[in-house]
């Protein structure tokens, strides 16, 4: 139990002000659940199985996939981001809405999973592993129908790096493909500057038999909080600088034609739709919209998870641990604070989004966890309080099997990935 003593002291030393505190009354931002978790909340109290889920809402998953797809376009690829939709079945769905097998894996035992569920997908690494984790995986692949020499991009940030990779391709007789990280404004490594790329060019044109050079990786979040337009300084410095390495890759003799030329993610990827610079675009989060994506170009995406958790207890007023008398002047402060709860569970990466106008907890435990909320929120016993994540890839792994509905009906559970393996 993590006490949120910020809270309860700024909420005393606010009583304590008297009537300057009542000037920032809060107002009553409470209400019951509207027609959307009301119907949520039925459908889980008849089948869902009592304790906290993660929600998938088909119908906006597939508002989001065309979204996205649509956003891309036919001339470009994209990218699902793996990391972000943990759960093959989620993958597969996503994989054959938007009609693409290209994949951006982040973690050794996602790759071996994808391998063996998409024998035949296309997948990009998304961060340069250790080789040590490379050498995990062959050892894991076996005599898998994956052809990891022309399925799989490594991502190469280092030429120290390039040279383990190469060791190992030695060693175990096989041919690995390579992309650059290139640093195109974020400043998390790969290549710093255009220069840099003659001399990994080198060795892998030495080494044909191990080593084949097929993109670029330029990734540029950092794009991400502006409502940026392709005519902004910010988006043509990427371009430029993402230009350069191209430019430097054709100087060294690359196919162009043939590279993957990779970038973007869920909340840059609308800037693109009219500009052919990159031709392999990336997207994941965007699919289910946690609150981290609640940002410009993903305006037309809807929030597609959600956690539900029973209530476990209800009080008619405010409990405070040892501490009768700010339990009885806090409600009067903030009328948010006027019933309390406890949540199966809680302290998850997530927000409270029904009931609404729940203010921040005093405390948070993952095995019961306090909400008070306005007299005008009154769920029972048993119902089901809904938070929105804020981000997807931690959050999604740790509920066990999604739950994906569609209207009134929960559909067949999705498992979710090992974290091991
Ligand atoms: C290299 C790279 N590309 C793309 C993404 C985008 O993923 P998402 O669309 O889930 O934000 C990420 C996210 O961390 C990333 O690291």
């Amino acid at each position: 139990m993590k006490r949120r003593s910020l809270v309860l002291g700024g909420a005393g030393a606010a009583l304590a002000a008297g009537g300057a505190a009542m000037l920032w009354r809060p107002n009553d931002m409470g209400a019951p659940h509207n027609a959307y978790f009301s119907k949520l909340n039925i459908l889980l109290k008849r089948d869902g199985p009592g304790r906290p889920v993660m929600l998938l809402d088909m119908d906006r998953v597939n508002t989001n996939i065309d979204q996205i797809a649509g956003s891309v376009g036919i001339k470009k690829t994209y990218r699902v981001v793996v990391k972000s939709l943990p759960s093959v079945p989620l993958l597969e769905h996503v994989m054959q809405r938007a009609k693409t097998n290209s994949l951006m894996v982040f973690h050794q035992p996602f790759l071996n999973a994808i391998a063996d569920a998409f024998p035949h997908s296309d997948a990009l690494i998304g961060k340069p592993m250790p080789v040590s984790a490379v050498n995990t995986f062959y050892r894991k692949l076996g005599n898998s129908k994956y052809d990891a020499a022309s399925q799989v991009q490594w991502l190469i940030d280092t030429p120290e790096r390039l040279n383990q990779y190469q060791s190992l391709a030695k060693q175990l007789g096989v041919k690995m493909r390579i992309n650059f990280e290139i640093d195109v404004g974020l400043h998390r490594g790969g290549l710093p500057e255009p220069e840099a790329v003659r001399p990994l060019l080198n060795i892998i044109k030495e080494d044909p038999e191990h080593l084949q050079f097929t993109g670029l990786m330029g990734y540029e979040p950092h794009l991400s909080g502006l409502q940026a337009a392709l005519g902004d300084p910010s988006v043509k410095q990427v371009l430029g600088v993402y230009k350069g390495f191209i430019d430097q890759a054709k100087s060294a003799g690359a196919d162009i034609d043939k590279l993957t030329l990779n970038g973007a993610g869920s909340h840059t990827l609308g800037i693109y739709h009219r500009d052919n610079t990159m031709n392999d675009l990336s997207a994941g989060s965007g699919v289910v919209k946690p609150t981290d994506f609640d940002t410009y170009h993903l305006t037309d995406n809807l929030p597609a998870i959600f956690i539900a958790t029973p209530i476990l207890k209800r009080y008619d007023e405010l409990k405070v641990p040892g501490d009768l008398a700010l339990a009885k002047l806090l409600p009067l402060w903030n009328p948010n604070m006027r019933r309390l709860y406890y949540i199966y569970g809680g302290y998850w990466k997530a927000q409270m989004v029904s009931p609404p106008g729940v203010p921040d907890p005093i405390y948070q435990s993952t095995n019961q966890s306090p909400v008070s909320t306005s007299a005008a929120v009154d769920l029972k016993v048993d119902d089901y309080m809904f938070l929105r994540p804020t981000q997807s890839e931690h959050v999604m792994l740790q509920f066990g099997d999604l739950l994906p509905f569609r209207g009134d009906q929960l559909l067949d559970p999705w498992p979710v990935f090992h974290q091991t393996g």
